[in-house]
Formats: C-alpha cells, sequence, structure tokens
C-alpha cells in the first residue's frame, strides 16, 4: 500500500505521514530531508545558492543525518526551498523517491509533489494544510524544543516565502492532486490530525477495494 502526503511547511504533514506509517506498519520518507540535506551539503562547502550547477554537486550526498542539529534551522530550510526549485535537483533526487515508493509492501512518502510526480499512483492521497498564522506558531514551538533560535515574525515571513516560491516554481510545484484529499489542520491537535487522517485513509481504502 502506498500513501502520498503532501502540504506546505509545518502544516503537520510529517506529523500526519509517521502516525501512518507506524498505523499500516510501513516503512516511511521525509522527502524533504533530501532537499534538506542537499542544502546542508551546499552551505557547509560554501557553494554559490545561485548556481544550479552547485547546487546539483551539492546532491551527492551519501547519507542524510536527520539528527543533524542544522537540519532543520530555519536558515536550512529556506536554502532546501531555493535549491528544490532547480529542476537538475529534483531530477538527482527523485530517483531514491521513487525506488523507496515501489518497495514490495509498500510506504508512506511525505513531501511536496508526492501524489503528483513521485507517486502518482499512489493508493490513497492527502493534501494537510493549515493556515500560515498557525503554521508559523507552530514551527517556532517546534525550533525552540530543539533548542534552536525562532522568532514569530520572521518565522511567519520565511513560512509565506517558502509557500510563494513552493506553489509557483515551474517543476513539481506544490499543488494538490486532484484525487488527493484535503485534510485541514488548523483547528486541529496533532492527536485530532492524526485520527482524522487515519479515518480519511481508511475511507479512501475501502472505496476503492470496491
Ligand atoms: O518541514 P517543512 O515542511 O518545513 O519542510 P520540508 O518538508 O522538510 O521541506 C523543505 C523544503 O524542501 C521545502 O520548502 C520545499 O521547497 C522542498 N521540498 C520539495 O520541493 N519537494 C519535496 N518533496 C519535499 C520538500
Amino acid at each position: 500500500m502506498l500513501i502520498a502526503v503532501d502540504g506546505p511547511a509545518a502544516s503537520g504533514k510529517g506529523t500526519i505521514a509517521r502516525a501512518l506509517a507506524a498505523h499500516f506498519h510501513l516503512p516511511h520518507m521525509d522527502t524533504g530531508m533530501l532537499y534538506r540535506a542537499v542544502a546542508l551539503n551546499l552551505w557547509r562547502w560554501g557553494g554559490d545558492l545561485g548556481s544550479e550547477f552547485e547546487a546539483l554537486r551539492a546532491c551527492d550526498v551519501a547519507a542524510v543525518d536527520p539528527d543533524d542539529p542544522e537540519i532543520r534551522s530555519e536558515p536550512i530550510s529556506s536554502i532546501a526551498s531555493r535549491v528544490s526549485a532547480y529542476p537538475s535537483v529534483r531530477a538527482a533526487l527523485l530517483d531514491r523517491q521513487r525506488q523507496f515508493a515501489q518497495q514490495p509492501g509498500g510506504a508512506v512518502l511525505d513531501g511536496r509533489d508526492i501524489g503528483t510526480v513521485v507517486a502518482p499512483a499512489a493508493d490513497a492521497k492527502l493534501f494537510v494544510m493549515a493556515s500560515a498564522e498557525v503554521r508559523a506558531q507552530r514551527r517556532v514551538r517546534e525550533l525552540l524544543e530543539r533548542g534552536l533560535p525562532a522568532h514569530y515574525e520572521d518565522v511567519l515571513t520565511d513560512i509565506r516565502a517558502r509557500d510563494e516560491r513552493d506553489m509557483g516554481r515551474e517543476v513539481a510545484p506544490l499543488s494538490q492532486a486532484d484525487d488527493a484529499i484535503l485534510l485541514d489542520t488548523t483547528d486541529l491537535t496533532a492527536d485530532e490530525a492524526i485520527v482524522e487522517a487515519i479515518r480519511l485513509v481508511e475511507a479512501r481504502l475501502a472505496a476503492t477495494a470496491t
């Protein structure tokens, strides 16, 4: 069973995708981590963010360390959003995502273009969203909990800028697939969003099984 979870920054898609993976006993890939790893690599090596060629060279990342304290920082989020607009960077990361999606038994992937590009044939697709203000509040809390600096106004500005870049880019922009189910988490706690996501996916699977 293949489940695609897409949505903008801090919409709750990561939490939901992890919970769906645990519920259905499936492996999970946070595809944003791949773009973050490329961003971190480029930044550490002092590469030019404005050069698609240098960003592509930064795709040569053997392993992603999700526990690297910097990988979730705001500067890296912003660089990830910039490098992810380069078509060659997206192409370089596509194979890894498709291979993960096609493994026997299925998988859950979350990102921006899973339902539209990486796994268009997914059995269930969720598009998770929430207001920019609520997403900024969540991200500030998450960053502070991780011991990283965070100021609400800056985070809100960054989230809006990333939304615009992610939705406006030419290749694989953030958009809801025609057959994706919309889940608005603005007024939901994380636990409520998880319960609703499981219900929606189960309903979709039951509907397509008949
Ligand atoms: O956790 P958050 O939603 O803030 O970000 P993320 O999912 O880790 O993704 C970081 C950046 O990578 C996003 O702003 C996107 O520009 C990019 N990304 C993408 O273009 N396509 C994906 N499938 C996943 C992430």
